[in-house]
């Protein structure tokens, strides 16, 4: 295929407007995959079986199709984008393999808070865009108004906007036409050197790494000796070939063309996305580099029981090796022993990454209260510190700390107009800051309108159970999203909890002096509540350096140490109630409360 008969796309949508339906409709109407029995709905290009659990895309998948129209063959190959938050840098980087893309909207529920963000994305990158209006067929749908919605906020024609039903396949012929006559062709040139483009990877147990590239100029074949401008590494060509959808080999890959390349790349560090490929002896001006998968959520990772640390590494290593994004480092505990600490992009990848692991791996892990990169300012330096157990005590004079700088977010909620007010509480008790908001669009009839709300939040405050709030104060109305928006100087403290004075460092938290208070007594009565009595009285703290601010008494266990004991033999009763008042001093001040892994299970999942 020559670049004229190319089209490279994705589909770009807020989660659950249908893009995997209408993935698996374009694979089905140009026969790349058998058409399904009715009522069977397993998505092709959902592998993961966490995503298809939880219904959504985690990985990004590729897949190329081959359409006739007018008499000639066009191949389009279609780049899947994941639909999370927590994987916008995902989106970005699939994009930049694309020249334009499907905007794909739920008529019943309109433009929502992803919607607007990958738009943006697309927009930057210069991509043509095909708004398509989905699920037409459901009662609730109203194609006009959203139609009405996508021109005021996209700037979007309405007489571009394709109607479809995803489910049903109606309408979706066109989409199909609309891709080979309005999306540019790539360009590139054939005889020209080798550059190709890494934009994702995956991980083969026999294979190794392989690469997902789009051929910008040149072509790439088995046997061919080529480089990488990022890491400078040299491979030959094992194998190349097409995503048809699953890989297919071919001859050779030509410009503008999208597939892979496997050429024994046995680290999935190896293959950074964003690199550029090129032939030895040939070198090329690089694409401009992508910044990095950005860990923004990090958590320790530990093994109930503490003997399986070995096989937990070996575990998280592997499913790393498929989901590069997760950074890695070994960390250790005095109270949950040898584990590993992980950085990932966001909440809901730490959740997925935590489900794989326990499904694939059979692993049982503690994960403890997941942290942001905070940012340290002394004197003389700068040190960024996600990890609580390392964060300075600030309320120590003696320490040379200047500033606390935490990430913060730009945050867009879109919610209906009756749920405005309490996402604005929700937004104020998370922090926010500069809290703007706008009307998206007017109600009619029996709809509400909608409110675009934007403000500045702490990423610490969205990490934990912001998302969980939003979802259930706006009965599942609200959607929400947010971009980077750099480091902010703020008042913050490392908390530390002691049980029987000794503290724990598994539960340190870094807090905001504001809400100190209630967190500190908020945890220690969930502590009270889960660590099982022991033979002494056990006081539970919560304190911010050398000061405590919650207590709560975990109550002695009296052994019945008498109760063998028949008849008036008061004295020796006496002698063993002694013995035990000893041991009990004993204990307590060697200070080992039993804390069973399980307590920790307990406050750590929430
Ligand atoms: P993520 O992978 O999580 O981003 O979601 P998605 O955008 O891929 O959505 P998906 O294709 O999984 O569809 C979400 C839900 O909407 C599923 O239950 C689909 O069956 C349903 N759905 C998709 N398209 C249509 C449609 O045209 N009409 C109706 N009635 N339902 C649809």
């Amino acid at each position: 295929y020559t670049c004229d008969l190319i089209r490279n796309f994705s589909i770009i949508a807020h989660i659950d407007h249908g893009k995997s339906t209408l993935a698996d409709r374009l694979l089905e109407l140009t026969g790349t995959i058998q058409k399904k029995q009715v009522g069977r709905n397993e998505q092709v290009l959902d592998k993961l079986k966490v995503e298809r659990e939880r219904g959504i895309t985690v990985k990004a998948q590729t897949a190329s199709m081959i359409h006739k129209f007018s008499g000639k063959e066009y191949l389009l190959n279609l780049i899947d984008t994941p639909g999370h938050v927590d994987f916008s840098w995902e989106v970005s980087r699939s994009l930049a393999a694309c020249q334009g893309a499907l905007l794909l909207v739920d008529a019943s529920q309109g433009v929502q808070a992803q919607s607007i963000s990958v738009f943006h994305i697309a927009q930057e990158r210069g991509l043509k865009i095909i708004p398509v209006l989905n699920k037409i067929d459901l009662p609730a749908a109203q194609p006009e108004r959203i139609a009405a919605q996508m021109q005021s906020t996209f700037g979007i024609d309405p007489t571009e906007i394709i109607p479809i039903s995803a489910k049903t396949g109606q309408g979706v012929e066109a989409i199909l036409e609309a891709i080979i006559q309005r999306i540019p062709p790539p360009s590139g040139l054939e005889n020209a050197p080798l550059k190709a483009f890494l934009f994702d990877s995956f991980y083969d147990r026999y294979r190794g790494v392989i690469s997902l590239v789009n051929v910008q100029a040149g072509t790439i074949r088995k046997g061919d000796k080529i480089l990488s401008c990022h890491t400078r590494k040299r491979y030959e060509v094992q194998d190349v070939g097409v995503m048809y959808p699953e890989e297919v080999p071919v001859d050779c890959l030509r410009p503008g063309q999208v597939g892979y390349v496997s050429c024994n790349m046995k680290e999935s560090s190896e293959a950074h996305i964003g690199d550029t490929l090129f032939r030895i002896g040939h070198p090329v001006e690089p694409m401009p580099g992508f910044k990095p998968a950005k860990a923004m959520v990090y958590a320790g990772v530990f093994p109930v029981d503490s003997n399986d640390f070995p096989k937990l590494e070996e575990s998280i290593k592997r499913l790393t090796l498929t989901d590069r994004s997760v950074t890695m480092q070994r960390e250790s505990s005095s109270a949950l022993g040898q584990g590993c600490r992980l950085g990932f992009l966001g909440t809901l990848h730490m959740d997925v990454f935590r489900q794989r692991l326990e499904d694939e791996y059979d692993a049982n892990v503690i994960i403890t209260a997941p942290t942001v990169p905070y940012k340290v300012i002394y004197k003389d330096k700068e040190v960024y510190i996600s990890n609580p157990t390392e964060f300075p005590d600030v309320t120590d004079t003696t320490s040379k700390v200047k500033e606390i700088h935490e990430p913060v977010v730009r945050a867009s909620i879109i919610v209906p107009e009756e749920g405005f007010g309490d996402m604005m509480d929700l937004c104020y008790s998370h922090r926010a800051e500069g809290l703007e908001h706008r009307y998206l669009d007017a109600g009619s009839g029996s709809t509400s309108s909608r409110i675009i709300l934007t403000c500045i939040i702490p990423l610490s405050e969205i990490v934990t159970d912001f998302f969980d709030q939003l979802k259930s104060r706006s009965s599942g109305f609200a959607s929400f999203d947010y971009e980077d928006a750099g480091y902010k100087k703020s008042d913050l403290a490392k908390m530390t909890f002691l049980l029987n004075a000794k503290p724990v460092d598994a539960l340190a938290l870094i807090v905001h002096r504001s809400a100190q208070d209630t967190i500190g007594r908020a945890w220690v009565k969930k502590l009270h509540k889960v660590i099982p009595r022991q033979l002494f009285e056990v006081p539970i703290q919560a304190a911010i350096g050398r000061k405590i601010i919650a207590r709560e008494t975990l109550s002695a266990l009296r052994a019945d140490v008498t109760a063998g004991l028949y008849g008036g033999h008061y004295e020796r009763k006496m002698k063993h109630l002694e013995n035990q008042k000893e041991s009990k001093k004993r204990m307590k001040r060697m200070g080992s409360v039993d804390l069973p892994q399980e307590a920790f299970f307990d406050i750590l999942r929430k």
